[in-house]
């Protein structure tokens, strides 16, 4: 069976943990597309050469999660012939026997625009700085600043920038726990597995 779940939105809206929850609950296989482009980030050098040679020890790097890493990778993400290398791996992985979860910017618009089911995950700028600093720790102010940042470069990017696909369901998780947004995710996917 190929399906496939398309989870985009901003970072540290949630999309990591409903994505990983979503994988759990159905039994599909989960790739965080953002590590692709935290790990042409970090490898340094030529960035389409790094994209076009990833191996599978660049993305288990340990010091991908940093906000260092986060600021790199949107960097790079805005480099065509980086986003075009990494393009087939990502297809390939969504349309995989036994279904998939992908989370990313670009899922639902580009990568998979015929996904079954799209979800485009956002919060506040303040409560996604909030929960990106609990877990990098540091001024919260300094997260706040980053985010904002990362945002702008995501959004106004000329290819693939970050937006919401048309037929995508808007989920909203700035007054929302992170396991009632799951729930909501769940039913989405059950809707889109029904016949
Ligand atoms: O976890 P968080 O949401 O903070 O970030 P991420 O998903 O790891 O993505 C890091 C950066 O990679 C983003 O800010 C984007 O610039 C870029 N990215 C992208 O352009 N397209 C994707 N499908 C995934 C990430």
């Amino acid at each position: 069976m190929q399906f496939t779940v398309a989870l985009d939105g901003p970072a540290a809206a949630g999309k990591g943990t409903i994505s990983k929850a979503l994988a759990r609950h159905f039994g599909f296989a989960h790739l965080d597309t953002g590590l692709l482009y935290r790990a042409v980030g970090a490898k340094g050098g030529d960035p389409v050469t790094a994209a076009r040679g990833l191996t599978q020890a660049d993305l288990a790097r340990e010091d991908l999660r940093s906000l260092e890493a986060g600021a790199a990778a949107s960097r790079v993400a805005t480099i065509p012939e980086v986003r075009q290398a990494l393009v087939r791996f990502q297809r390939d992985f969504a349309r995989r026997d036994g279904g998939a979860v992908l989370d990313g910017r670009d899922i639902g618009t580009v990568i998979c625009p015929n996904a079954e089911v799209k979800i485009f995950v956002t919060a506040s700028p303040e409560i996604r700085a909030h929960r990106r600093w609990l877990e990098v720790g540091g001024e919260e102010a300094d997260v706040l600043v980053q985010v904002r940042e990362r945002d702008a470069r995501d959004m106004n990017r000329a290819d693939a920038p970050l937006k919401p696909a048309f037929d995508a369901v808007m989920l909203d998780t700035t007054a929302m726990s992170i396991d009632d947004a799951t729930r909501i995710a769940i039913s989405l996917v059950e809707a889109g597995l029904r016949p």
